[in-house]
């Protein structure tokens, strides 16, 4: 019987645990398909999804709480597995009219749970394990038909199971790397209980995402914005093998670019990937544009709006094509159908929101059901390098959001050579790879300094270097001190205009990555 790759998934009902997106990353781990929606998708929705399992995730909230998310009893007769975690668990009990209480003191942390007796979600799992838990509120009194399948000090019902029907509920969180047999639990829920084969691979995505491109634009054309960052990279690189010569890629330089940046995408496109390519070196208009303008906001709505009209010359110059491909990933989506709702905008983004709309174009989203991880595997597919699948992330409005103050070619330099040095040190010293992000900011003070017998009134550049999951929250890095020794002394020795270089030690929240 031959499958299509989205024949099995789970659907994962969000009750706003900061872990969803985790859970269903580890749920596309196992190569099963899953998509993350709200809590409150109605019951023929659901049906029409026509999920293999049902995971409820956690949530931040009491089921005691007026506004609690609850949960829609009719999901119990739909005879689909479910698997309720944490406050999903809660919410389960519950609406069953089992007991669920405040515990004495919430319980955070590592704990070990016992298993009690044989049990398909825990096959194969040692009798102790540790787990990670997060939880205020507990099950006191099991509802009618459920037995108890593990306990833990804190948490008498740290898992349970109905009796008769495929509905589980575990206290902790089996997502998070700190339940180490965690995946091992997802494991046995999305193979031995929801009986799905694991048909999700990047291998069969790519396969299936090619011969859809191909027949959805047949003979017709499609535009594609490239930054040389790892989304628009794989989103080209996979329409390509889908049509060939029928993309035309566009790459803006917005003057505020990395050292030889433009030249190396433009080579890689062209050279490597045998991309249509127009080339468009808009620097000269950005940079006068940006000419004393020093608030952050308008900088990055200037470098937004001159994208646009430049993106729109050329697509305009290319004559009317039909698609407009662009690198929007899961993530994405989930935050766009958020029960929460968007998070709030603290910062305006500058990439190609609001082209589509601008230029009636119908868009091509291929990797719109994918996770970055997942991303990166399919440019592996594709046949991508390492080198440009890991980079780190670089902002739409790039350096300019890094020269504090305003933005001119002589600071461009100096930012240029001391971010260089940066990357080339992160990449010999192996750290690069293990970070999320590691770069250089030019701050709009001078300070006094001394270089030989002479006094010296110069810049100061500082080293931001942070570690994130997703760049919501970041914790700065702990570099060796031999490393930030050697940076700041290659950037102060060779950089010319640069005296001192100082080490951001801030998270965030309260701070952002970049500096503007
Ligand atoms: P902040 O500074 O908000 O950054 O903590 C979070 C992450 O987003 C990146 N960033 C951007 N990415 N366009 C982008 O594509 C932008 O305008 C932009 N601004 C910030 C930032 O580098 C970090 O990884």
């Amino acid at each position: 019987m031959s499958h299509d790759l989205h024949d099995e998934r789970i659907l994962i009902l969000d009750f706003g645990s900061q872990y969803t997106q985790l859970i269903a990353r580890r749920i596309r781990e196992l190569n099963v398909y899953c998509e993350i929606h709200p809590y409150n998708r109605t019951i023929q929705f659901i049906k029409a999804f026509n999920p293999q399992g049902i995971i409820l995730s956690g949530g931040p909230a009491s089921v005691y709480d007026e506004v609690a998310p609850a949960l829609d009893p009719a999901l119990l007769s739909l005879n689909v597995p479910i698997l309720g975690i944490c406050y999903g668990m809660q919410a389960l009990s519950f609406h069953l009219h089992g007991k669920v209480s405040r515990a004495a003191k919430r319980e955070y942390g590592r704990a070990t749970i016992r298993i009690l007796g044989d049990n398909p979600l825990f096959f194969g799992i040692e009798p102790e394990i540790e787990v990670w838990m997060s939880h205020g509120d507990h099950i006191e009194t099991l509802p009618e038909g459920f037995l108890t399948v593990a306990t833990s000090a804190n948490s008498p019902h740290a898992a349970i199971q109905h009796s008769t029907k495929p509905i589980f509920g575990v206290q902790f969180h089996p997502e998070v790397v700190h339940t180490p047999r965690g995946k091992d639990i997802l494991r046995n829920f999305a193979f031995r209980i929801c009986s799905c084969h694991g048909l999700w691979t990047m291998k069969s995505f790519l396969e299936s995402t090619v011969s859809e491109i191909q027949s959805r634009v047949a003979e017709k054309h499609v535009m594609c914005g490239v930054s040389g960052g790892v989304d628009s990279t794989v989103t080209a690189v996979l329409i390509h093998q889908a049509i060939g010569d029928h993309l035309h890629c566009i790459f803006v330089n917005n003057g505020v670019l990395r050292k030889n940046e433009a030249e190396k995408v433009v080579d890689t496109f062209r050279n490597s990937f045998h991309i249509n390519l127009v080339y468009v070196d808009a620097s000269e208009r950005f940079l006068k544009k940006l000419e004393g303008v020093v608030d952050p906001e308008t900088k990055r709505k200037i470098i937004g709006n001159e994208f646009i009209y430049v993106f729109e010359e050329q697509a305009h110059a290319l004559g009317s094509l039909d698609f407009l491909a662009q690198g929007t990933l899961y993530p994405d989506v989930i935050e766009s159908i958020s029960f929460k709702g968007p998070s709030a905008t603290i910062k305006s983004h500058h990439n190609v929101g609001g082209l589509p709309e601008k230029m009636k174009m119908t868009l091509i989203e291929p990797l719109k059901e994918l996770f970055k991880d997942e991303v990166r595997e399919v440019g592996k597919e594709l046949g991508i390098d390492d080198e440009m699948l890991f980079r780190q992330p670089f902002p739409g409005p790039g350096l300019a959001v890094r020269i504090l103050g305003s933005v001119t070619e002589e600071r461009l330099d100096i930012l240029r050579e001391a971010d260089q040095i940066v990357l080339t040190e992160m990449k010999r010293s192996g750290w690069y790879g293990k970070v999320w992000q590691s770069f250089a900011v030019l701050l709009p003070v001078k300070t006094v300094g001394v270089m030989g017998d002479e006094r010296t009134y110069e810049n100061v550049i500082a080293l931001r270097v942070v570690q994130s999951m997703d760049g919501m929250t970041a914790n700065w890095v702990q570099l060796p001190y031999d490393l930030l020794g050697r940076i700041s002394n290659r950037i102060i020795n060779e950089v010319k205009g640069v005296n001192r270089v100082v080490y951001d030690i801030s998270s965030k929240p309260p701070s952002t990555i970049e500096w503007e």
